[in-house]
């Protein structure tokens, strides 16, 4: 059943945070002004929902906020509302602050939990819940992007440009090591848009060994390679390896300086973990812009009585006929987001086969 006017929608951030999240917040809260929606926010993503932590949201605040990465409402990973009793909690909140509608902004834990929540009980009938995909691993099925990837993107590019510098001034290599989780997505793209001389994701199903074969043969290409006289820039390798690939960066540049120390005498190795610098910073035009849209589009899906969907921006593999609210904009049951996430995660899924074709070839051609 369709909102009416007055009835209150909450909001939430939940899990990683990622650069857009506060976009996305700025544009619920603006459209639900628009609809005459009684719009609060949740603190700390669940874990603020079963504390009873609501707050009320302000636009002014919001319009500040938009600008910068992070949550405005905050987040959390919420042990406690994977458990009955925790639940159990988060239900009575949403009863004893007459909560109709719940805008879930998050990844695929966040929307696992959106899902669970759309048979809480309210006066109007069951909750209606959207969600929004927001994760800087790109991890989510049923859209092409989710907001925080593309910022992520340039902050690492920006970061390996500055690498770039100093190791062709030293004749080094780097192994720069990126976020994503088991996903190869954010290393793949960023490495390609940087320049990367190799990147090293899981998808590809490399054991050890291969992957030190790998870095050692770009290695051997690089510095020997015939430069110009006075030209040293190409004497430097930059390898990005994604979080996902479970060998420890430390450990891959102990077993890589014992294959070379014979080969390449006198080649320095060194090791940059980017971890959290790459979830933080100034979101980009892109995932503001993102953010908005995902937003306006949820808010209009839940008004219009829609739930337990999620609102994905349009691309390969996102079927699904675009939304009346905006053309870039698909509505996806979350249960089949869900699903396919899981596919996508475990290869097997259509996407997920597409995305290690493109990457093993990508591969092939960073070696020419
Ligand atoms: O899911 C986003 C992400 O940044 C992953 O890339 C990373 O593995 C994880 O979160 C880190 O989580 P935390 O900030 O809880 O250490």
């Amino acid at each position: 059943m369709a909102l009416s006017k007055g009835d209150k929608v909450a909001v939430l951030t939940s899990g990683g945070d990622a650069p857009g999240m506060n976009a996305a917040l700025r544009a619920v809260a603006r459209v639900g002004a628009e609809l005459e929606l009684d719009m609060v926010g949740i603190e700390d993503g669940y874990a603020g929902l079963i504390a009873g932590r609501v707050v009320p949201l302000s636009i002014r605040k919001l319009d500040e906020a938009s600008r910068r990465g992070g949550t405005f409402l905050g987040t959390a990973r919420s042990k406690e509302f994977a458990t009955p009793d925790g639940q159990k909690k988060a239900r009575e909140t949403i009863a004893r602050e007459g909560i109709r509608g719940l805008v879930v902004i998050g990844g695929n834990g966040s929307l696992t939990g959106a899902h669970t929540l759309c048979d809480a009980e309210t006066k109007g009938g069951p909750l209606l819940v959207a969600g929004i995909p927001a994760s800087i691993d790109n991890d989510l099925a049923c859209t092409s992007m989710s907001i925080g990837v593309d910022t992520a993107m340039n902050t690492i590019v920006e970061a390996c440009d500055r690498i770039f510098d100093t190791a062709a001034a030293h004749h080094r290599t780097f192994i720069v090591e990126v976020m994503g989780r088991e996903c190869g997505y954010l290393a793949m793209t960023a490495g390609i848009a940087a320049g990367a001389d190799a990147v090293l994701v899981r998808e590809v199903g490399k054991t050890d060994d291969e992957i030190v074969e790998h870095v050692v043969s770009t290695m051997r290409r690089a510095y020997s390679a015939p430069t110009e006289v006075g030209d040293t820039t190409k004497k430097r390798v930059l390898v990005i390896k994604a979080e996902g690939v479970h060998i420890d960066s430390a450990r891959l540049k102990e077993l890589v300086d014992t294959r070379i120390k014979q080969e390449l005498p006198g080649t320095d190795t060194r090791v940059t973990v980017l971890g959290h610098v790459v979830r933080g910073g100034t979101p980009t035009a892109f995932d503001r812009l993102l953010g908005a849209r995902l937003g306006n589009a949820a808010l209009r899906a839940l008004a219009d009585g829609r739930t337990d969907v999620m609102a994905g921006w349009v691309g390969p593999g996102v079927p699904g006929p675009p939304t009346p609210y905006d053309p870039y904009v698909v509505l996806t049951p979350l249960e089949q987001v869900l699903a396919e996430t899981a596919k996508l995660m475990s290869g097997e899924s259509p996407l997920a086969m597409w995305r290690k074709k493109i990457f093993q070839e990508v591969e092939r051609i960073l070696q020419r």
